[in-house]
């Protein structure tokens, strides 16, 4: 691949390297020093339009630690709130030789459109709600640390789908590991016709949805993408959906996970968020690994092997 834009375009191979060098760099991540600079003389340039704490700061952690020189673009401070578009935004950033680009954007497919205006390659760090692929590649490399490998392995994705671009990259990702993927949330966020369109089962039932699977993707609803008007409250939300002790009591084995930021209370309760069967901050460690492995995968020259290092 010559940028990260969406799971869809990943063949097995490809997500299997990753995965492999990530296990790798999760090593590097333990040592007391870190620094491997393999992407010494590299420039990548973090670009969000979006606020994030986990995928920007794992982004430039990751690639420092490859040696890189990693400048975050500070939007609130830029010309973009002079009006620049993002075209003309991405041709200045463009003329200043970067060889990476990670880019956040509320419009869904804008890192595929600048893909026409620079020489650089796009990382999608997520696109309004179409996809997140970073975030699917480490929960899928999560998964797969726990359970050695995910065929047949029955992954339901709960909540707000409809707005949820981890939601649409986990989908692609996780059928193409040999998952069985299921859907569940009130038939507002997770629609009818998501089943035949993304081949998934589709649930609105939670204690139906949640009986006989082995991990459980907790979702955020998305308040900023008005998922309001689509709940009739926060409060039925979650008496209805929200993920709680109580109703796990009869699958007390399923490994949760969650892409953060969390609402404690209304998507998923604290004892379960903070509980053994939660992976969510290995999640967060395993991202910083995924992202120096997109790195590498994307800007590293082939003699530049990890295993002499
Ligand atoms: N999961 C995720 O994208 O988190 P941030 O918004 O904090 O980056």
């Amino acid at each position: 691949i010559s940028h990260l834009l969406s799971t869809k375009y990943l063949d097995l191979d490809e997500i299997l390297e990753i995965f492999n060098n990530a296990k790798k760099f999760l090593e590097v991540l333990n040592r007391p020093t870190k620094k491997i600079p393999i992407l010494k003389g590299k420039l990548i340039l973090t670009v969000f339009f979006e606020p994030s704490t986990r995928t920007r700061t794992s982004f430039e952690i990751a690639g420092k630690t490859l040696g890189a020189d990693v400048v975050n673009l500070s939007v609130s401070q830029s010309s973009a709130k002079k009006g620049e578009t993002i075209k003309d935004t991405c041709l200045t950033l463009n003329a200043m030789k970067p060889d990476c680009i990670v880019l956040r954007h509320s419009v869904s497919k804008i890192p595929e459109y600048i893909t026409n205006f620079t020489s650089a390659k796009i990382i999608n760090a997520g696109d309004g709600s179409n996809e997140h692929p970073s975030q699917a590649l480490l929960d899928a490399f999560t998964l797969m640390q726990h359970f050695g490998d995910l065929e047949d392995r029955k992954i339901l994705i709960l909540g707000d789908v409809l707005n949820s671009r981890v939601a649409r990259s986990n989908i692609w990702l996780l059928k193409k590991l040999g998952a069985k993927v299921s859907l569940c949330g009130p038939s507002t966020l997770v629609r009818e016709e998501f089943e035949k369109e993304w081949d998934v089962d589709v649930y609105w039932d939670l204690d139906k949805a949640i009986s006989n699977v082995d991990a459980i993707i907790v979702l955020r609803i998305q308040l900023e993408r008005a998922a309001s008007a689509w709940i009739p409250s926060t409060r039925e939300y979650s008496i209805f959906y929200g993920l709680n002790r109580e109703r796990l009591i009869k699958n007390n084995n399923v490994i949760i996970m969650h892409p953060g930021p969390m609402n404690r209370g209304l998507e998923i309760s604290s004892d379960i968020a903070d509980g053994s069967n939660a992976l969510i901050r290995d999640q967060v460690t395993n991202g910083v690994a995924i992202r120096m492995s997109i790195f590498y995968h994307l800007l590293a020259r082939k003699a530049d092997s990890i295993g002499i290092i």
